[in-house]
This record gives structure tokens, C-alpha cells and sequence, in this order.
């Protein structure tokens, strides 16, 4: 980066020797001052580019591939994505339920940071009749897209699928509202499902995010996401003698430890070969407290631990998550495979599964993917009506 203004002021001066007199050399001087400053400015833009973790992260979701069940079973994260998916199904699902049980019968939904629309088929179920989609990653969208399309062609007869739309902007810089086609468009709910780390790089950028969930909800309207919990994360590091911890699926890595600003406090998360990316910390009674400048207020926040705990014990969420194999089945339904649990990945299910009163199979995740899951944290804001 040092070697281009270098390089231009070298040419400055060969303009300048063609110049005669004092005059010329005012003017020599007067338009390196200009060429100077020019440089300064496109070394100054060429830097925000390359800091923008905006283009940082648009360019890394960008360039994941679409891969089909047969390569995402072979996943040491199989089970783990399942059960996120579930968490996500189960969340979205009550919280459809609620609206609709409050007499909404259309119910409008932006999925902020829908990446290539994993939820899609969760909205159907959840009988919307409207849907926004938003996100930074273009080709992410336009994935989404035609999902959303295939899916419409392929429902059946009678069955109303509901309207969408697409948008690719960065939802922490550009407002939101002035790119819908329903300039009137309110929302019922705002789903933001893994995405708002991404904005905790500055209070503008997190701001604009939270204005973007949030300024077009109805009274009463929910705001509902998953997120790292920064509190986890921080114990986890300060657990550790390095600036780095996680296992043989994921791993996370300060830049430093000690001090924690509020925003742009950056984390590098690398999750097998889905997530490669810088995150932010999302300190969240800082988030609960910006919230309140938007009459959000929050109803709900737990660590995935305690969410499923509290969730597996429905008898309808559990059968769901039999359906979306969730959870690995324990003892190994393959009887012929040896057991290879060396690195006891194991050991808290086959402990488990030794007490007397245990005699069904079991559901499980590995300890590694467990470590990875157990960072997350689910959250409810409700928008009051106005006072
Ligand atoms: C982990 S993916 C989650 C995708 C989807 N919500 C899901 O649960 O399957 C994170 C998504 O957030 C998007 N994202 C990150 N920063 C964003 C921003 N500033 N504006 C809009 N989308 C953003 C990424 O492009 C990516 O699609």
C-alpha cells in the first residue's frame, strides 16, 4: 500500500520538470499539493475497502457452494446444522403462532440476512402471506430466489404460497424501508437468524441494523435471532492460555484479551469449511438497551442449552426434531461400526446410556459439536405500542 503514493509522486516530478520559471514551479507545487491529496483520498478509500468487513463477509458467503444432502451427511456438522435448524423451526414456528393467535390472518415477515433462504420452507409451514428478504451477499439472493421460485412451482394446487421480494444491500449501512415495493409494508415479524454479530463492528453500523429489524414492525410485532453469546465466548477465552479456543470443528480467535470495547471488538470464527469469517461481539445489554430506542422491548433471551431443555420436553417439538434428525442416534444404529470414540466425542452419552433406567437409543450431538452450539443464544424483542 506505501508503494503507489510513491510510485505517483515520481511521476509528479516528471511532470514538473517541463515547467519554467517561478510561476511553474507555483503551479508544480500547487498541483502536487492536489495530487497529494487525491493520493491520500484513494489510499484512504482502497484501506476502507479492504477493512469493510461488509466486503469481507458479502464475498465469503458469495463464494459457498450449494451442497446436496448425500455431501451433508458425510459432515462432521451433520447433526449440529440440524439442530440448529430445528432451534430456528421451533422459534419461528411459537412465534407464528403467537401472531396468529393475537388475529392476524396476513402475516407479513422480513428475514433480515436470509442468506440462500434456509427458512423458506419454515415460513410455509408458518402460513405467511408476505415475505421480505434481505441480504448483503448477492449471490446468496439470488439462490434464495430461485428456491423460493421452485418451491412455488412445485406447491400444490390449491395451496397459497405467500408473495416475496428480494433485496441485496448491506443492512448495517443502507435503510431498509426505502427499498420495499409496499412503501406502506408493515411487519409482524422481523427473523434475523445468525447475522447480527456481523454488525457490531461500530454503533452506526449496529444501529442501522436494529432501525432496519425494527422501525417497520406493527405494535406488538416481534424481533426474533440467533446470535454468540459474548459472555460465553469471553469465558471461553479467558479459559484459555492462548488467544484461541475450540476443537477439531470450530475454532475462534481474538486479537487480544483483557479489554472488551463495546463495538468492533473483532473475533475470527471458522466453522469446518461453512463459516470463515470476522464476527463482532454483541454485548447484549448493550443491544437490549439500543433496542429500547426503537419501543423494542425484550421477552425473551437463552442460551441454546437451556432453549432446547425447556423445548425438548413438547412432544410435537420433539417429534420434529426426530423428523430433521437433530440429534445423532446413540448407540450407533450401524451395529457393524467399530467404535472410534478414542477422543471421547462419546462419553457423555455412553454414560448416559449405562444407567439402569436408560434402555431406549438416545439422541446426541458429539462433544465437539455441542462445544459449538452451546455459544449461541436465542432472543425475542416485542415492539410496544406507543405509549
Ligand atoms: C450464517 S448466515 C445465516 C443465513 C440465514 N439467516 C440462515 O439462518 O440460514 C449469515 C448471513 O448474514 C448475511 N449478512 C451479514 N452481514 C450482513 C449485512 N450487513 N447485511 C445483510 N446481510 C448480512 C450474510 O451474507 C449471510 O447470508
Amino acid at each position: 500500500m506505501d508503494r503507489q503514493p510513491a510510485g505517483e509522486a515520481g511521476e509528479g516530478q516528471r511532470e514538473g520538470a517541463v515547467e519554467e520559471g517561478n510561476a511553474g514551479g507555483m503551479r508544480q507545487k500547487e498541483r502536487m499539493k492536489r495530487r497529494q491529496e487525491g493520493d491520500d483520498e484513494e489510499v484512504l478509500s482502497t484501506k476502507k475497502q479492504m477493512t469493510d468487513h461488509g466486503v469481507k463477509v458479502a464475498s465469503h458467503y458469495n463464494s459457498l457452494q450449494e451442497v446436496g444432502l448425500a455431501v451433508r451427511s458425510r459432515s462432521r456438522i451433520f447433526f449440529m446444522r440440524n439442530f440448529n435448524n430445528w432451534l430456528k423451526s421451533v422459534l419461528i414456528g411459537e412465534i407464528l403462532e403467537q401472531v396468529q393467535l393475537e388475529g392476524t390472518r396476513h402475516i407479513s415477515v422480513l428475514d433480515l440476512g436470509c442468506g440462500k433462504g434456509g427458512d423458506l420452507l419454515k415460513w410455509r409451514r408458518g402460513g405467511i402471506s408476505q415475505l421480505v428478504c434481505a441480504d448483503i451477499a448477492a449471490v446468496s439472493v439470488e439462490q434464495c430466489q430461485s428456491r423460493y421460485e421452485e418451491m412455488k412451482k412445485k406447491s400444490r394446487i390449491n395451496e397459497k404460497i405467500f408473495t416475496a421480494q428480494f433485496i441485496t444491500t448491506d443492512c448495517a449501512k443502507e435503510v431498509l424501508s426505502e427499498k420495499l415495493d409496499g412503501p406502506e409494508l408493515m411487519f409482524d415479524v422481523c427473523s434475523c437468524q445468525f447475522v447480527y454479530h456481523y454488525s457490531f463492528e461500530s454503533e452506526q453500523k449496529a444501529d442501522m441494523m436494529l432501525r432496519n429489524a425494527c422501525e417497520r414492525l406493527k405494535p406488538g410485532g416481534f424481533f426474533i435471532g440467533t446470535t454468540p453469546d459474548a459472555f460465553e465466548l469471553v469465558k471461553r477465552l479467558e479459559a484459555s492460555d492462548s488467544l484461541s479456543f475450540g476443537n477439531e470443528i470450530f475454532k475462534v480467535t481474538f486479537q487480544s484479551k483483557g479489554s472488551y470495547p463495546l463495538f468492533g471488538c473483532q473475533y475470527h470464527f471458522s466453522l469446518e469449511d461453512v463459516v470463515n469469517v470476522p464476527e463482532f461481539l454483541v454485548y447484549f445489554p448493550l443491544l437490549e438497551h439500543m433496542a429500547k430506542r426503537y419501543n423494542m422491548r425484550l421477552v425473551l433471551k437463552q442460551r441454546f442449552s437451556e432453549f432446547f431443555e425447556k423445548k425438548v420436553k413438547n412432544e410435537h417439538h420433539r417429534s420434529l426434531m426426530m423428523k430433521m434428525m437433530a440429534l445423532e442416534p446413540f448407540p450407533c444404529e450401524d451395529q457393524s461400526q467399530p467404535d472410534t470414540d478414542s477422543s471421547g466425542e462419546y462419553s457423555h452419552a455412553k454414560e448416559h446410556y449405562s444407567r439402569a433406567e436408560v434402555k431406549v437409543p438416545l439422541g446426541t450431538l458429539s462433544r465437539s459439536e455441542w462445544e459449538a452450539a452451546s455459544i449461541y443464544l436465542v432472543f425475542v424483542f416485542q415492539k410496544m405500542p406507543r405509549g
